[in-house]
């Protein structure tokens, strides 16, 4: 099994086809991954808000939420920003999610090409990588943020690839996928200090969102596959 990562969306793939995960820690798939284990029906990812609100309007006002950050921060209107602890049966049980991100529900739209697609995040790395272990191939790229690189994201992807190690047969990585690899081990036993002062981290925490810094690196808590296929991320 050849295994790649992609640092950024966009960066020079190894494998352009085949299955990908798309990693965004901080915190799109982290959010993605908590509303589908709160029950929520499915989740519509939008590049844009206008795309969103498009997208609610099939819907009636109970039935989806309007959900996302610009910023860190809940879009004016919107039902729900993007903290996943926001995400409970409470509030999502039974509801369409449309959710858009500076970030992550953007680059979820650039894996064309890619089959399956995955939404991985430290909750459920292990579960990743047994939805990958069949196949010869697998691309993790990392979500970043504006454009550079984010640490977590690389970390996570290093945290896919730990358990690829002992569940696939002649893994294989290439030189960013060694680079992912190392990190998780070097940063494993602190990986909390690692969040908190990366500099998405820094950027969260000084909105006040520390909390969600401690809840996205629950490693292996939910074991769920999210998929996203036909414009909908589901389980
Ligand atoms: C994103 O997609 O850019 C992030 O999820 C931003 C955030 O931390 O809310």
């Amino acid at each position: 099994m050849l295994i790649d990562v992609l640092p950024l969306p966009g960066h020079p793939a190894r494998n352009p086809d085949g299955p990908a995960v798309l990693i965004d820690v901080l915190r799109a798939t982290t959010t993605m991954t908590c509303a589908l284990a709160a029950g929520c029906r499915f989740i519509l990812p939008a590049s844009d808000v206008e795309q969103a609100v498009a997208l609610g309007r099939p819907y009636s006002r109970g039935e989806a939420l309007l959900c996302g950050e610009r910023g860190g921060e809940r879009i004016e209107g919107f039902d729900l920003g993007n903290s996943p602890l926001e995400y409970t049966e409470e509030t999502v049980k039974d509801k369409v999610v449309i959710l858009t991100t500076t970030n992550g529900t953007r680059a979820l739209a650039s894996l064309r090409g890619y089959d399956p697609v995955f939404v991985g995040s430290f909750l459920n790395s292990e579960s990743m990588a047994r939805g990958l272990a069949g196949y010869d191939r697998a691309t993790l790229v990392c979500s970043g943020n504006s454009g550079r690189l984010s640490a977590e994201d690389l970390a996570c992807a290093g945290s896919i690839i730990r358990h690829l190690e002992s569940l696939a047969s002649r893994p294989e990585l290439t030189d960013s996928a060694r680079l992912a690899s190392a990190l998780f081990k070097s940063v494993r036993t602190r990986l909390r200090s690692f969040i908190v002062t990366s500099d998405h981290g820094r950027e969260l925490a000084a909105l006040g969102f520390t909390s969600d810094l401690d809840f996205s690196l629950r490693l292996d808590s939910l074991p769920l596959v999210p998929r996203f296929a036909d414009g909908r991320v589901t389980l």
